[in-house]
Parts: C-alpha cells; structure tokens; sequence
C-alpha cells in the first residue's frame, strides 16, 4: 500500500473514533475506552508521520514545517481534553475544538502534501507505505511501545 493510503486509511481510524466519542452521552465508560484509544491513536499517527513520512516528504513539499507546528498544537488540544472531567460540560467544547483540529490538521494533507508526494513517484511511496504499516503495527503491538503510549497518555492526564 503507498504512503499516502496507508495515513489516509489511518485518518479513517481517527475520523471514526472522533466521530463516535461526539455521539455518545457525557462519561459512558465505553466513551472513556474510546477517548483512550483516539489518543493513543493519534499520538501512534503524528509518530509514524514524523519519524518516516514528512522527513521523506519534504523534499517535495512546503507544508512539512507547519504540519509539525500542527502536531504540536493537537498535542497542546490533547492535554487540554485529558485534564477535562469527561462529564462536564466544557468537555465537549474542548472535544469539538480537538475534532475540528484534527479535521482541518487530516484534510490539508489530503487535499495539499499527498498529492504533492506524489513526485516521490509510486515505488518510493511503496516502499514508505510498508515502513509506515511496519512501524504503526509496531508501536500497537510492543509492549514496551504500548507501556510509553499510556505513561504519556496518563502524564498528561494528570499534570
Ligand atoms: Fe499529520
Ligand atoms: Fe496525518
């Protein structure tokens, strides 16, 4: 699978989480295991794309330094919403205010960085495509990468 399929498919796990989490009533304790997971999911996400996605694709677009900013500024959403009481009323504002990041963060590398990836041309973005699956199966099946995952998920949570 090329690159940009795997992140978009990968967008697909997020925007359906996302979507999940806002439909369901205030602290259900599967809305809970589903705000655990879109997290941990995300932060897998913005990994595989930093570490192997955009050193690649910046050579071929101008949207990789603000698209780490991006990243830096769902991380500042995501902390936002870890410290707020999932039953209070604010938690769905900050809940919005996330999905709508991500929404925006997701559609602009859509729409503007995959296509202009293309120009790595087909066998590049193969071979960028197993590395991604490779790492993202890595960093949900380890133990050790599972263990940092939740630490930083629960840090966060309770700074
Ligand atoms: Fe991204
Ligand atoms: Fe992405």
């Amino acid at each position: 699978m090329k690159a940009d399929d795997v992140l978009i498919e990968h967008h697909g796990v997020l925007r359906s989480l996302l979507t999940r989490i806002a439909s369901m009533p205030g602290s259900d304790g599967e809305r809970r295991r589903l705000l655990d997971e879109l997290i941990d999911e995300l932060n897998i996400h913005t990994k595989i794309e930093e570490q192997l996605f955009y050193p690649a694709a910046r050579a071929v677009s101008r949207l990789v330094d603000i698209s780490f900013a991006e990243h830096r500024q769902l991380d500042d959403q995501v902390a936002v919403v870890l410290r707020t009481p999932i039953e209070s009323e604010r938690f769905d504002e900050e809940f919005r205010a996330l999905r709508a990041g991500v929404e925006e963060h997701a559609g602009e590398e859509e729409r503007i960085m995959f296509p202009e990836c293309r120009a790595l041309g087909e066998a590049e973005l193969e071979a960028l495509g197993g590395r991604l699956q490779r790492r993202l199966e890595q960093l949900r099946r380890s133990k050790v990468a599972r263990a940092l995952i939740v630490l930083k998920r629960e840090t966060l949570r309770r700074v």
